[in-house]
């Protein structure tokens, strides 16, 4: 039987402290374990023909970690964009940014867009990397852009939507997350993506993100496939078929 997969995974990339601390081994061990862990999950999503894939490297909230590990995440951030940049190129992958992006460091603000232009072309998957992102940012800015538009008399207030909305926000270009991953056993979504998980299935594997593996993904996938996403209709209203297909959708994305 044809399994239904999910058109976006989003997922955060929970528990690498835990994981380093079940290990005794210092916390950055564990951040570097989960690049890994990150690099593997990007190349088994994009083999199985998943189109998008969103994940949380960074949260506004995370500049709150000591300095020491803030440092650390941006260094490894720099480092795995400059390294690993080719390697997603060869794989036909397109990687794209959403956060804010004022107040990161010039050369880490240059790396980001040379790699999204230098992968701007492929097809096979799109890798959308959140990082210094959060849900309400992502809110604010897009009610901003409205304002402005409403204040210059390009928009009349009324005319504000779901559509118009989902349109300012910094996932626009993308359909909003089927399925969303949050490592470690913790159920919060952390300020992720509020607006676009309004529909996701929602999936709390234990493991920590370091140990996630392709068989985590497949479990994932199966539970995914096994869910009935009724929309807000009822079961006899979707024909009572396990669909991915949703019949009212707040964000189809312009892809
Ligand atoms: C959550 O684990 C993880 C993060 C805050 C960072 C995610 C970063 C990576 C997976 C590393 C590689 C990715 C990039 C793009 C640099 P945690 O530290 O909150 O773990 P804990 O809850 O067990 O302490």
């Amino acid at each position: 039987m044809v399994k239904i997969l999910p058109r976006h995974i989003a997922i955060i990339m929970d528990g690498n402290g835990r994981w380093s601390k079940n290990q005794s081994k210092p916390r950055h061990l564990g951040h570097e374990a989960g690049l890994e862990t990150l690099k593997n999950t990007i190349e088994a999503v994009a083999k199985r023909g998943i189109p998008h894939l969103t994940v949380f490297a960074f949260g506004v909230e995370n500049w709150l970690r000591p300095d020491e590990e803030v440092n650390y995440l941006m260094g490894l951030f720099l480092r795995a964009l400059n390294r690993d940049i080719e390697r997603l190129h060869e794989n036909e992958i397109r990687l794209r940014f959403i956060g804010n992006r004022a107040g990161l460091q010039a050369d880490l603000i240059e790396s980001m867009e040379e790699a999204e232009r230098l992968t701007e072309q492929n097809h096979k998957m799109t890798l959308i990397v959140a990082f210094n992102y959060s849900g309400r940012w992502d809110l604010v800015q897009a009610c901003q852009s409205l304002a402005e538009k409403v204040a210059e008399n390009k928009l009349a207030s009324s005319d504000i939507n779901e559509t118009l909305i989902s349109q300012h926000l910094s996932t626009a270009a993308f359909p909003d997350p089927d399925l969303f991953i949050r490592t470690s056993g913790e159920q919060r979504l952390s300020n992720f993506l509020l607006w676009q998980l309004s529909y996701a299935e929602l999936y709390f594997p234990e493991k920590y993100w370091p140990e996630f593996d392709e068989e985590e993904l497949e479990k994932a996938l199966d539970f995914y496939a096994t869910r009935e996403r009724r929309f807000g209709q009822i079961s006899e209203q979707i024909g009572g078929i396990l669909s991915s297909e949703p019949r009212v959708q707040a964000s189809e994305g312009t892809e």
